[in-house]
């Protein structure tokens, strides 16, 4: 079955990314002039995802403003983009099972907002659909690996390699703290899902930080269905973090041609200045 949804939830309250995101919703902090969230938009369009469910919340209107604003962009023209409130946010678990109304019984994609995940080729969230696909439309988790001091900020997986890229899951585990990682293999925001995850969402216990955690629904799915995870050629910024961002910005502002030139030039110039 193909996947024609994606979900993407920007209830978070950015509290990583004070003072600013007291007023603004940080999934509209621009890199160089184009919001984060426009970019996690954009990936899932040119992957070939018709709809976007985004799930919001008080304070959040200023989202639904930008998209329907005159963008002058043909691809999200293409795409329809709709969005439900989650009332009491309750961990990104609860936000997905939000989301359940609009996904219509399928399988659909999920991407976060503080993500973003560049490459030459086929988009990240476009690569897991292509998994999908090959699995028989088994749940499949993207993965990058990361260093072992930096295993407590994600969901952490391990299980059996079945190929090169990917791996059959047995374990899923949120935020664990240093040396109770089963891998340095982390989730970085991108996920394609079925919709047998919805009850156990509904049933979930709050789990670390006292949230919903979607990744403990993925390890009670795990048990239950194969569960892939999959290494996908990209790079991925945190947006959601101060360094990442800043980090962020200066890869965009160096990629994009009409900035490239005079970035460079800005970038030794305040390297020397500074010495
Ligand atoms: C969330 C997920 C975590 C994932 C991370 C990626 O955590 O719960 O499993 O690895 O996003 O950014 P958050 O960063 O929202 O606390």
């Amino acid at each position: 079955m193909r996947i024609r949804t994606a979900v993407i939830p920007v209830a978070g309250k950015g509290t990583r990314f004070q003072p600013v995101t007291k007023a603004v919703a940080k999934e509209l902090l621009p890199l160089v002039d184009t919001p984060t969230l426009h970019h996690i938009v954009l990936e899932a369009a040119n992957s070939g995802i018709e709809k976007i469910v985004l799930v919001t919340s008080k304070g959040k209107s200023s989202i639904e403003d930008y998209f329907d604003s005159d963008l002058n962009d043909e691809v999200l023209k293409k795409i329809q983009i709709v969005s439900i409130r989650q009332k009491n946010p309750r961990g990104l678990g609860h936000a997905v099972l939000t989301a359940k109304p609009l996904v219509e019984n399928e399988p659909f994609a999920v991407l976060l907002g503080d993500d973003v995940i560049v490459n030459k080729g086929r988009p990240c969230i476009g690569q897991l659909m292509d998994v999908f696909e090959k699995r028989n439309g088994s749940p499949v988790v993207g993965i990058m690996e990361v260093p072992a001091s930096e295993t407590h900020k994600y969901g952490i997986v391990s299980g059996q390699r079945v190929d090169d890229h990917t791996i059959l899951l047995d374990k899923l585990v949120e935020k664990p703290a240093a040396g109770q990682a089963p891998s340095q293999f982390a989730i970085p925001g991108r996920y394609i899902l079925t919709p047998d995850v919805f009850p156990i969402l509904e049933n979930a216990q709050p789990g670390a930080g006292g949230e919903i955690q979607l990744t403990d629904a993925l390890q009670a799915l795990a048990k239950k269905r194969e569960l892939f995870a999959f290494q996908f050629q990209g790079r991925r910024f945190d947006a959601g973090d101060r360094f990442g961002y800043l980090e962020a910005n200066i890869y965009f502002a160096l990629q994009r041609e009409d900035t490239r030139e005079s970035t460079e030039k800005l970038i030794k110039r305040l390297a020397k200045e500074l010495l």
